[in-house]
């Protein structure tokens, strides 16, 4: 008996001293891991295990596909390795969403005839269908123009999951632009499409030209669109066709293509889920000047502006809070546990290639911004941003590049190309190495989440299995938060349909299960694929995957508890 215990001892001690010395090395790091081989201008998380990226037909990188260079591939979150993909229709500078029944769906792109082995991928709508297989093998991209295509040529368009399911497209431009919006696209459409296939022309997007690419668009929790583009805002109600002007961004500044800023959902709580919305970074030269007046040294703007979207929020206007540096597309990222990353951009110039008059090799942007900032939006105003304890990396990620949380919980980046094809040899190269932002909890022992219903409707409880490692399951009450996310679309420096939902959450007295409680319904949040997150204290669990609502085709019916 005594050496049994003594052996028990020894063990304690050891575990002990193994966790320790993984506390005291946790803290935030850049790990560089594998390359795609195509660049990833357009990313989009499409299974527990999978990411999908999408290129210009004619980058010409070294992933090949029957014989030419592929502008799709597969990414595999496990192996870090990639697959191409096969596409037909060229998807330079794309949108997409997943929908209500977990399909993606990517819409828009461009047309070089003469440079690419692509079709016009201007009216694209590219249907990947929900892929069980871990690697991605039998999965494919059904792209036939000629069957299933948009109603108008959109490059530069966003797109959105609205509260049916459906996929909202925003915007773009006809043809080919040097920099500036010269041939918009001011109408909206819908896919599956609505108004019997007629475009619904937007007066918000014609006075918000001509820096109005790509606008900045996202959910609101009664199923309205809140919208960016240029310096000016407004709420879209999809319903009755109507636009309700709100205040302009302050001070003059802009956010959207190619002046590229970046607009956030803050996270929704029950059991109001007050919208509040997060833009930063863009400029404030003025959208007047003429191409040639514009330098690679112009200084992007640090201006974070915040706004609450209920009566009283809007008449009190946006609230302004400074960055740690100005930012020319930044990428904001929702973390699991409701704080917003703000990464990558540069410090100085514009979106795109060959526009300014001063480029850096080709690009219109000098001064890569290489460490991260959070913003905490809980912490008092001037105080929500910090840059301590995160990491720098020597990779830029200007034009062309991409990054999502993934279901681990990390921060993929991918991509960078501010040239028009592949380049190695410009101060800013063609970048197919894939990178993580890994958060502390990723080298920690972290709670874990399972056993949870594939479908979850709305307005209902269910429960899941949970561990939880000793050193956090310590006091009467653990600090525990669940988070129902989408990860979005990420396309030039923008993530379409990301949200985060606070779900109330109980913990049984052994610690062994959770019951949490839905969305109320489809509005808070859209239906079709999320994560669901557990953070005890400040360590997060790795993302659940869950169908969230009927998993039927959009558009579907409202479902769930009005409000
Ligand atoms: C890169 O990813 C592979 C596959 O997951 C893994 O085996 C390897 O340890 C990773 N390397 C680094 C440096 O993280
Ligand atoms: C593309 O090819 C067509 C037909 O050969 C030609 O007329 C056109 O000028 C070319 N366009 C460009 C941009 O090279
Ligand atoms: C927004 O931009 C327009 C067009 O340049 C300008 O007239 C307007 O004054 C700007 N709004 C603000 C608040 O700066
Ligand atoms: C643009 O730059 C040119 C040359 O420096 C200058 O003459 C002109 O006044 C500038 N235009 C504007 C609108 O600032
Ligand atoms: C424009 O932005 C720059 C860079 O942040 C700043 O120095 C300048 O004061 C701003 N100008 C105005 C009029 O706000
Ligand atoms: C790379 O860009 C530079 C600057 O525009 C150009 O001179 C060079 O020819 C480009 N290289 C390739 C391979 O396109
Ligand atoms: C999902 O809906 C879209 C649009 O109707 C359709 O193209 C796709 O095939 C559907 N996928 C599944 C798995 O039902």
């Amino acid at each position: 008996m005594p050496h049994v215990r003594m052996a028990h001892t020894l063990l304690a001690v050891a575990l002990s001293y193994t966790l320790l010395s993984v506390v005291a090395s946790a803290g935030w790091e850049f790990v560089q891991n594998g390359t795609v081989g195509i660049v990833a201008l357009e990313a989009i998380i499409v299974s527990p295990t999978l990411a999908v990226f999408f290129d210009f037909a004619a980058t010409g990188g070294p992933l090949m596909i029957d014989g030419h260079s592929a502008w799709g591939a597969l990414w595999n979150l496990e192996t870090n390795e990639a697959t191409a993909l096969e596409v037909v229709s060229d998807t330079f500078c794309a949108s997409g969403a997943l929908l209500s029944n977990g399909t993606m769906v990517s819409v828009g792109g461009n047309f070089f005839a003469n440079s690419s082995s692509a079709t016009d991928g201007r009216m694209g709508v590219r249907i990947f269908e929900p892929c069980a297989n871990p690697d991605g093998v039998g999965c494919t991209l059904f792209d036939n123009p000629a069957l299933v295509h948009l109603a108008e040529t959109r490059w530069y368009t966003s797109s959105l999951r609205i509260f049916d399911g459906s996929l909202m497209i925003v915007g773009g431009i006809h043809e080919a632009t040097v920099f500036f919006n010269t041939d918009p696209v001011n109408s909206f459409e819908f896919f599956p499409s609505k108004d019997g296939g007629i475009p619904r022309p937007s007066a918000f997007l014609a006075r918000s030209l001509p820096v109005n690419l790509f606008p900045r668009v996202l959910a609101l929790p009664d199923g309205k669109v809140f919208m960016v583009a240029n310096n000016q805002s407004i709420i879209y109600d999809i319903e009755a066709n109507t636009e309700t002007i709100l205040p302009d961004l302050p001070n003059g500044v802009r956010v959207t293509n190619p002046f590229d800023g970046s607009l956030a959902l803050l996270p929704l709580s029950p059991p109001d889920y007050i919208p509040e919305v997060l833009v930063c970074g863009g400029t404030n030269t003025s959208d007047q000047l003429p191409l040639a007046n514009l330098s690679s040294q112009d200084p992007a703007s640090d201006q974070c502006s915040r706004i609450t979207l209920t009566p009283a929020g809007i008449k009190k206007g946006w609230e302004v809070e400074r960055m740690l540096e100005g930012r020319m597309m930044p990428e904001m990222i929702i973390l699991p546990n409701g704080q917003i990353l703000i990464t990558n951009g540069a410090q100085t110039g514009y979106a795109a290639f060959n526009g300014v008059p001063d480029v850096i090799g080709n690009s219109n942007a000098d001064h890569p911004a290489f460490t991260p900032s959070l913003y905490n939006p809980s912490a008092p105003l001037g105080h929500r941003i910090s840059n301590q304890g995160l990491p720098t990396t020597d990779i830029p990620r200007l034009y062309h590049s991409t990054t999502s949380l993934t279901p681990s919980g990390n921060v993929l980046l991918a991509g960078s190309n501010p040239n028009p094809n592949v380049n190695m040899t410009v101060k800013f190269t063609t970048e197919f190495r894939v990178q993580y932002l890994n958060p502390p909890y990723m080298s920690l022992p972290r709670p874990t989440l399972s056993g949870l219903p594939a479908k979850i409707a709305f307005n209902s409880k269910f429960s899941a299995h949970v561990t939880i490692p000793a050193h956090l399951n310590l006091g009467a009450h653990p600090a525990i938060q669940v988070a129902l996310m989408d990860l979005g679309f990420s396309s030039h420096s923008f993530h379409s349909s990301t949200r985060l939902v606070w779900l109330e959450a109980t913990l049984s007295p052994d610690r062994k299960t959770i019951q949490i409680s839905s969305p109320p319904n489809n509005r808070i949040y859209p239906p079709g694929p999320g994560y669901v997150f557990l953070t005890v204290g400040d360590t997060t669990s790795a993302g659940a995957h869950v169908m969230v609502g009927s998993g039927a085709s959009p558009p579907v019916p409202d479902q769930g508890r009005k409000f």
